[in-house]
């Protein structure tokens, strides 16, 4: 079986080539906007631009299954960008197509026009002619590992998601899952919450300190100063979106039932052996 995986270049495009091109009777061809960023995967890159359908159609030739990793552009674009993707696999006769969707608050948030640009494709995608599974990934939890040193600096974690529990999962978690949800046909035509237990962000803050030998606490703040304050460090669009995500994490958006053990044959890491993990580095 020939897989080909989108967005190689990135963080979970790669890991998602290394753990299909781990399992055995898959060859795994990495699709890339930037062939050049996709280096050192061990397997074939061909140029894959979600605003070039022509390109698109030529890399996926040959390809018996395509995952779309999301794209990063403003909603309105990602969806004209991902149905390039589903257009090009459908022409190119791919016969699965798997997608990494998210979760999160489809309305009432600054968030959500990116999660309804994600439902859109997921429609798009079940609608396509082709097999189909879909995965709504949890928050990565990766970023808040980076982030230590500027919570120590700003003496904690400070943000709007209040007691909300939020589903975070991890890259690696991830592409094992769709790996499987790639190369088994058991998982098609099934939507999956890929994420593992849900935590709040004090028990965020205790996971860290206990990884990280850090003394950092949680403290809350309303949606409108936290906006404000995300907006002044980052900008409208992209203060707006992380504001949105946490907004969402307070209202609930974010604690979903997981059905990761079912996409993946195994349950998610837990928290404590993924903290254990990172304080033994
Ligand atoms: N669940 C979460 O917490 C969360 C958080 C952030 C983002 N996301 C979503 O998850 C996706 C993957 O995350 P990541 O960590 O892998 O991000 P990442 O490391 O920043 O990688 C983004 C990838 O998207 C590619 N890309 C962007 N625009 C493209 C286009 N027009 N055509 C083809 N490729 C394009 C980039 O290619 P280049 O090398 O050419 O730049 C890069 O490979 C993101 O795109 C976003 O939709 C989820």
């Amino acid at each position: 079986m020939r897989v080909a995986i989108t967005a190689a270049s990135g963080r979970l495009g790669a890991e998602i080539v290394k753990a299909t091109a781990a399992l055995s009777g898959t060859e795994v061809v990495g699709l890339a906007r930037t062939p050049a960023n996709a280096h050192g995967l061990g397997v074939e890159i061909r140029p894959g631009d979600y605003d070039r359908p022509e390109q698109l159609r030529d890399s996926l030739r040959s390809a018996d299954a395509v995952l779309l990793v999301s794209g990063m552009d403003a909603p309105d674009k990602r969806i004209g960008q991902h149905r390039n993707v589903i257009n090009a696999a459908r022409d190119a006769g791919v016969r699965k197509i798997v997608y990494t969707s998210v979760q999160g608050a489809e309305e009432g948030a600054a968030f959500s026009p990116i999660v309804q640009s994600n439902r859109q494709t997921e429609e798009d995608v079940r609608q396509s002619g082709m097999d189909w599974v879909i995965g709504r990934n949890g928050i990565y939890i990766e970023p808040d590992i980076d982030y230590v040193d500027s919570y120590v600096e700003a003496g904690g974690i400070t943000n709007c998601a209040g007691d909300g529990r939020c589903g975070y999962t991890t890259r690696p978690e991830l592409a094992y899952a769709y790996a499987r949800m790639l190369t088994d046909d058991e998982h098609n035509g099934r939507t999956y919450n890929l994420h593992g237990d849900a935590i709040t962000q004090y028990e965020l803050a205790d996971y860290l300190n206990f990884a990280f030998g850090t003394n950092l606490t949680y403290s809350p703040v309303s949606v409108e100063d936290y906006r404000a304050d995300r907006v002044a460090e980052l900008g409208e669009f992209l203060g707006d979106v992380i504001a949105g995500i946490y907004e969402g994490i307070r209202n609930g958006a974010a604690d979903n039932p997981s059905h990761y053990a079912e996409a993946a044959g195994r349950r998610h890491i837990s928290w404590p052996d993924y903290f254990a993990q990172l304080a033994a580095r």
